[in-house]
């Protein structure tokens, strides 16, 4: 193998640098071309491809978002599109792909690797961490970590003003981040789409809990059945009259910044085990962490499996709470 693609897909994470650093120091270590792919499938589809350099990937492991680009190519759906990817693919002579992103970039990737015939290999890359078969993917720990800061912020100003906050956290399908950052940034209650939240419930926990207290947060995962924070802060208000209630979306800083030592460590990590996992002849893998081990899974149980937190601690939480 002389040449290798890479791209980074769908929504950024901090992190993605270094794997981006990890995968071209590698490559050259092996003599091997890193073919570096701009804004996801997109750049592939267009040819938008760099010959990556060691100068390229210096002084980029600190910094947030992706050199590369992302994108989310709704038109990678349309085999006439695909078939044009394949040409540029061909014609750079990349003879294997690494994908860095979530489960919606390695549809691209599996699509691709069947179609065409090119090994390829995904690193779990989303602030979700919503990707089945891995511990942790790239950006979550940076995302946890600014979601506290951010919490810990707006608890000094709602305890002095006895107010209640229902803080919105990213998530559309999954309640990593919100159930997380509840329990290390102390929060009184949180909703996650994995679980029934049942507004008049909240509302009574508030008011029992509430008694002595100053401030009550709410950790709402944007993709709550019921709602994001501004949709429950109204349906709950008929029920907390007597309470001053605001709302927080804390929004895309979440996915900006500087990657945490976790992050950077897991990125690096899991960009060197992908360059040997292609090496090594494999296909369709996705790399992952288990217990401070690289693994390797199989990148289809990565699409169609679900990763779903583990709702026991929400249970945890609402026992500790409620004392
Ligand atoms: O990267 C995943 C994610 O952070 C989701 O939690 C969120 O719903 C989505 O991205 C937002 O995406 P966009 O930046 O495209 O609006």
């Amino acid at each position: 193998m002389k040449k290798i693609g890479l791209l980074t897909s769908g929504g950024d994470a901090p992190g993605m640098n270094a794997a981006i650093r990890a995968i071209t120091k590698t490559a050259m270590h092996f003599g091997i071309q890193v073919v570096g792919i701009r804004d996801g499938f997109e750049g592939l589809m267009e040819g938008r491809f760099i010959n990556m350099k060691y100068t390229d990937v210096d002084n980029i492991i600190q910094r947030g978002g992706t050199i590369l680009g992302s994108a989310r190519s709704l038109e990678f759906k349309d085999k006439e599109k695909r078939k044009q990817a394949l040409e540029n693919v061909i014609e750079a002579g990349i003879e294997g792909l690494i994908v860095i992103g979530g489960d919606g970039s390695f549809r691209g990737a599996h699509v691709l690797a069947q179609e065409v015939n090119i090994p390829v290999i995904g690193i779990p890359g989303t602030i979700d961490n919503d990707l089945y078969g891995t511990e942790a993917t790239i950006g979550y720990d940076t995302a946890l970590n600014t979601i506290v800061a951010a919490v810990d912020k707006i608890r000094d100003t709602a305890s002095s003003h006895k107010r209640i906050f229902f803080v919105e956290v990213m998530g559309r399908d999954s309640g990593f981040l919100a159930l997380n950052s509840a329990i290390a940034s102390g929060a009184e209650s949180v909703l996650i789409p994995e679980t029934i939240t049942d507004i008049e419930a909240i509302a009574n926990q508030i008011k029992s809990q509430n008694k002595g207290r100053r401030s009550s947060i709410i950790i709402v995962a944007e993709g709550d059945e019921e709602g994001g924070a501004m949709d429950i802060m109204r349906k709950i208000k008929p029920h907390l009259e007597d309470f001053e209630l605001r709302t927080t979306i804390l929004g895309h800083i979440q996915r900006g910044g500087s990657p945490s030592y976790f992050d950077r460590a897991l990125a690096t990590r899991s960009g060197i085990k992908a360059v040997e996992l292609l090496l090594a002849g494999e296909t369709e893998k996705m790399v992952g962490i288990k217990a401070d081990e690289m693994i390797t899974i199989d990148l289809i149980d990565a699409i169609e499996k679900n990763a779903t937190p583990k709702v026991e601690r929400e249970e945890l939480l609402a026992k500790l709470l409620t004392k």
